[in-house]
């Protein structure tokens, strides 16, 4: 018997390679999700070419289209229910989220960030952590909220800065583990494994 996979929308503004690191752990059979939409604000986004090459439907939503942000997100909610999708990942999506799209999606979005949140939130968290002097850097998937990278920490990964590092060598580190900890968290979510308990988010047992 086959059981219904969780459908799951991407929403993606670049290089997508937490997008693929997402297609490829649902390529696996008994993977409990499937990208059912990737959805980006720009037109040429490469993260749109990969949900092609996967056959998963690819929309842009062009922003000159709408009065606001605001309006932009009522657009984006739109476009998330009319596929059914139980979850959103954000996965380098560089618009900042408004309360329409939170008060929709809040405990079905993740998003994920380039470092050990609350440290470095924002853009360019790579830098940050250079420019501070911090010897251990990370990778955090958290429930998205009205905040910028704010939200209920679902997992965390912990990456070590090393004295030569460069932005470029340290994102790439990092990333290694985004790609590790993105579908780990989906898997979870997909399962009914978290429960979001105030700002702390419960990891239950397998049923
Ligand atoms: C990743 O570092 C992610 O953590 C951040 O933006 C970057 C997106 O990279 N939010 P990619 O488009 O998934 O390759």
């Amino acid at each position: 018997m086959s059981v219904e996979r969780l459908a799951v929308g991407v929403l993606a503004s670049g290089r997508g390679s937490n997008l693929q690191a997402l297609l490829d752990a649902c390529a696996a059979p008994d993977f409990p999700a499937r990208i059912a939409v990737v959805i980006s604000d720009r037109e040429r986004a490469a993260a749109l070419d990969r949900a092609r090459s996967a056959r998963v439907e690819a929309v842009w939503l062009d922003p000159k289209d709408f009065a606001d942000r605001e309006s932009f997100d009522r657009g984006l909610v739109r476009e998330l229910e009319k596929r059914q999708v139980g979850l959103v990942c954000q996965a380098g999506y560089m618009r900042i989220l408004s309360a329409a799209y939170i008060r929709a999606f809040f405990g079905r979005a993740l998003n994920i960030h380039p470092s050990l949140l609350p440290a470095f939130p924002g853009l360019h968290a790579q830098r940050q952590a250079l420019e501070h002097g911090a010897k251990v850097t990370g990778a955090t998937v958290h429930f998205a909220d009205e905040g910028v990278d704010t939200g209920p920490i679902v997992l965390q990964a912990a990456v070590p800065v090393e004295p030569n590092d460069t932005e470029e060598t340290l994102s790439a580190r990092i990333l290694v583990e985004e790609h590790r900890l993105y579908p780990a968290a989906v898997r979870l979510f997909a399962e009914g494994r978290l429960e979001i308990v105030g700002r702390r988010v419960i990891i239950k047992e397998p049923r």
